[in-house]
């Protein structure tokens, strides 16, 4: 029998898979095709495509089989249905695992809790994890397996961080955006870091030894407390400077640098004319946005227009980091200030 179907560019198909099975559009129960070059998702029935993400079309599904022996999903002793329901992927931070649940298994939470615990070697809580919420980006969890604290010490980029699940915002999925972005930093670099969170950027860029100096600031005094924790546990730690502050009472008052990164990517470029200022001539701004996905092409010329009453920008680079919702991606934007 032929099945909705949607057909994405193979480099978006994972990206777009994700964003599928989050919003609960993606037939978890159907294999995945490959023509060409596009991928071919399985959708549910009457589920809403948001526009943008690709073609509906018509396909015959091969069923997917069960996941291979080894995975979590083999610890439960569930009807073929029910198991075909369960996420293939979810997180690990430190010593607690994270998880987003389809509403379906909403009563089947605690059985699922218990079998990540049991499959993720050095885990000892099970969170489902319920979205990121308010200014301060803080992760709404509820525990459905294990016990202890949700404060936790993560690696990452070989750096150990403390974090705290609940307190303040830590994504594990941003490892290689926080080394990518550390391994531009130049040598003689002073470097801010504004809304620092937990720190990832701060750390990385002060382990690798170029800058002379970091300043990381946040609003959420529980993100810079645990930023300062991992400071004190490393020698290089004395150069980050770790403030508890809003940019908007940080940037009037603070000196301009080579190189400010700016991670508030609901706010994106609304930041940019508190911010542009803080780069010298010649210097970068490394900024995030989330964009509705028609408008991302266009991006380039409207960062440059918008920041041209602050000075000469050039932008250098505009990515995909990775989609945010149906119809919006988060990107990454980089801009070079003209040298004078
Ligand atoms: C998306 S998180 C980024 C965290 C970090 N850069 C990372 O990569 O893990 C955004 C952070 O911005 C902080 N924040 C939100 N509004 C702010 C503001 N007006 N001034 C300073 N920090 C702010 C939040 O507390 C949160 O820690």
């Amino acid at each position: 029998m032929r099945e909705r179907a949607l057909l994405v560019d193979r480099r978006r198909g994972e990206a777009v898979r994700r964003t599928l099975a989050e919003v609960g559009a993606l037939r978890p129960d159907l294999q995945i095709l490959e023509e060409g070059d596009r991928l071919v998702l399985p959708l549910r029935p009457g589920a809403s495509v948001p526009d943008g993400l690709g073609e509906i079309g018509l396909r015959e599904f091969p069923p997917l089989e069960l996941p291979p022996a080894g995975g979590y999903q083999e610890l439960l002793d569930w009807p073929a249905a029910a198991k075909a329901l369960l996420p293939r992927s979810f997180d690990v931070v430190g010593e607690i695992v994270l998880v987003r649940l389809p509403p379906e298994l909403e009563e089947r939470k605690s059985e699922v809790g218990a079998a990540l615990l049991e499959f993720v070697p050095g885990s000892r809580l099970v969170g489902l994890d319920r979205g990121v919420q308010g200014a301060e980006r803080r992760r709404a969890v509820e525990r459905i397996a294990g016990d202890g604290p949700w404060t936790t010490r993560h690696r990452e980029n070989r750096l150990e961080f403390d974090v705290d699940v609940e307190g303040a915002y830590f994504s594990p999925r941003l490892a290689g955006e926080h080394a990518r972005v550390a391994a531009k930093v130049l040598p003689g670099e002073r470097v801010y870091d504004l809304a620092c969170g937990v720190g990832p950027f701060s750390v990385t860029i002060a382990r690798d030894g170029r800058a002379v100096s970091v300043t990381a600031v946040d609003v959420n005094p529980t993100a810079i407390e645990l930023l300062r924790r991992t400071l004190s546990r490393y020698p290089f730690g004395a150069s980050v400077t770790a403030v508890v502050a809003s940019l908007e009472a940080f940037a009037p008052t603070a000196t301009p640098v080579e190189r400010v990164i700016v991670n508030l990517p609901r706010e994106g470029i609304k930041y940019g004319a508190l911010v542009a200022p803080l780069v010298v001539p010649g210097g970068r701004l490394q900024f995030y946005e989330v964009v509705p996905r028609d408008e991302v092409e266009g991006r380039r010329a409207v960062v440059e227009r918008l920041l041209s009453a602050k000075g000469r920008f050039a932008v250098r680079d505009v990515r995909l980091v990775h989609p945010y919702s149906p119809a919006q991606d988060l990107i990454a934007v980089e801009v070079e200030r003209a040298p004078d």
